[in-house]
């Protein structure tokens, strides 16, 4: 993949309302697990939604205890953003028994995120890799189907027909990051 490609890609956080269709969300998620992974354990988790499963959801975290995580300002301009969304996806990663397994797994996780939101810029959709509290909050997690003892919360990806177009925000010179030792 080219550099161009790469650097294209842009977090996305207005949608047009315009449903991302199950093919779709099934082609991104096989994206992502193809993500290097530390002995293979594949520990990435997906639960998708639709756009029918979007109104359930934003339902959902106006209700006490999920509401609470965020300021009561905040709330409806992120439902109001969210109900725009053409798809939602949650990513999760169990929770190994040792701390390096643990990190490592979390590690091929995000890998596994940014090859789905790679395809889905290349697919012509946008994508936002949220860590809202909103939507990390246990209660969602189960409204989800994961259970939040057993998998840990890496991202909400929010997917969908992009209504704005991003200035890209700079990156560090090479000289600022590249080190030759
Ligand atoms: C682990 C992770 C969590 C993120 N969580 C949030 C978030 O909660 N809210 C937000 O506005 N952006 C979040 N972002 C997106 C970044 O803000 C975004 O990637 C960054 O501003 C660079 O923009 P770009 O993706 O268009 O290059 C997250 C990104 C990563 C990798």
């Amino acid at each position: 993949m080219s550099i161009p490609a790469i650097a294209a890609r842009r977090t996305v956080k207005v949608f047009t309302g315009a449903a991302v269709a199950r093919a779709t969300i099934e082609s991104l998620v096989e994206a992502a697990t193809w993500a290097p992974c530390h002995r293979l354990t594949q520990p990435w988790r997906f639960a998708a939604i639709d756009r029918e499963g979007i109104a359930r959801l934003c339902s959902f975290v106006q209700q006490p205890p999920v509401c609470e995580a965020v300021l009561p300002r905040k709330l409806p301009s992120i439902c109001e953003r969210l109900a725009a969304c053409g798809a939602i996806i949650q990513v999760t990663c169990v929770l190994a028994e040792s701390e390096e397994q643990r990190r490592e797994d979390r590690d091929a996780t995000a890998a596994a995120v940014q090859n789905l939101l790679l395809a889905a810029h290349e697919a012509g959709f946008g994508s936002f890799w949220s860590t809202s509290p909103l939507l990390a909050h246990p209660a969602v997690l189960r409204w989800f189907g994961s259970d939040p003892v057993l998998e840990g919360h890496v991202g909400t990806i929010w997917l969908g027909t992009p209504a704005e177009s991003p200035t890209p925000p700079a990156r560090r010179p090479l000289a600022d990051v590249l080190r030759w030792a």
